[in-house]
């Protein structure tokens, strides 16, 4: 199967926290914003889970940096993505990524903001089925912005490349706060997504990690 190339980015806290337990993400320091605008310019796609639209409501566009914006690609089973919501503003393409189970309504109000829908998937949005798509559309290179749920429905999935993860010096804690990866989670670290660590850096106050994944058992 053809797919773009996928690169994981987050920036999460030491303790391993993409957001607070109230939801609080901003976690990146202003230099670690800008290497994400950068980053934003030079793919084709950037794609989110609807948790991220609903909680953190982002534009997913470049403005730090001069560039063009990525196609946005939204991925809610539900049709869900608000009306109001800055993915539906017209200042980039949207895709929203629907299953079967989607209300029609829902769907077509999407369509009336502008979005391009795709519909794959009986429950969940069908992801392998999803990223072809987006191939045959000409994205080569897609950012996966999270969030916790999604990045757990790519990775078990086999289909992320690249993890790039700014740990900012802060500790949040909170058992309910989202974690880097949520999901079901493995039973054994041995049968985990195996990374590579590739590169080491700092950005602003941040460490930057980036790693080459190498796959796991069930790949
Ligand atoms: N620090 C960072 O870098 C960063 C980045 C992004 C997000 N965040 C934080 O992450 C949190 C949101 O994470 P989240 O886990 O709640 O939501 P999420 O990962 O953004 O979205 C998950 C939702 O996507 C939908 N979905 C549809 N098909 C799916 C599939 N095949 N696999 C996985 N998900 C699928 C599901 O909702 P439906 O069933 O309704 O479709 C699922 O609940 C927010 O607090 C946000 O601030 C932090």
């Amino acid at each position: 199967m053809a797919r773009p190339y996928v690169v994981l980015n987050a920036a999460m806290t030491l303790d391993g926290k993409i957001a607070t337990v109230a939801g609080d993400s901003r976690i990146s320091c202003e230099e670690d914003l800008d290497r994400v605008h950068r980053l934003r310019a030079s793919v084709d796609a950037v794609m989110v889970g609807v948790g991220t639209v609903l909680a953190d409501d982002p534009s997913l566009t470049v403005r730090r940096t001069r560039g063009k914006n990525p196609m946005r690609v939204v991925v809610d089973s539900l049709a869900k993505t608000p009306r109001g919501a800055k993915v539906l503003d017209g200042s980039a393409q949207t895709i929203v990524a629907v299953s079967r189970r989607a209300p029609r309504r829902n769907v077509e109000k999407l369509r009336a903001m502008g979005a391009r829908v795709i519909v794959g998937g009986d429950k969940e949005v069908d992801l392998p089925m999803l990223l072809e798509r987006l191939y045959a559309l000409g994205v080569r290179k897609l950012l996966l912005e999270g969030g916790s749920t999604l990045n757990w429905g790519m990775l078990r999935q086999g289909l992320v490349d690249e993890v790039r993860v700014a740990v900012a010096p802060r500790i949040v804690g909170g058992e309910a706060a989202r974690t880097l990866v949520g999901g079901e989670g493995f039973a054994k670290v041995s049968d985990g997504v195996e990374i590579e660590l590739k590169n080491v850096g700092r950005v602003g106050a941040d460490l930057l990690l980036t790693y080459r994944v190498k796959g796991w058992r069930g790949a």
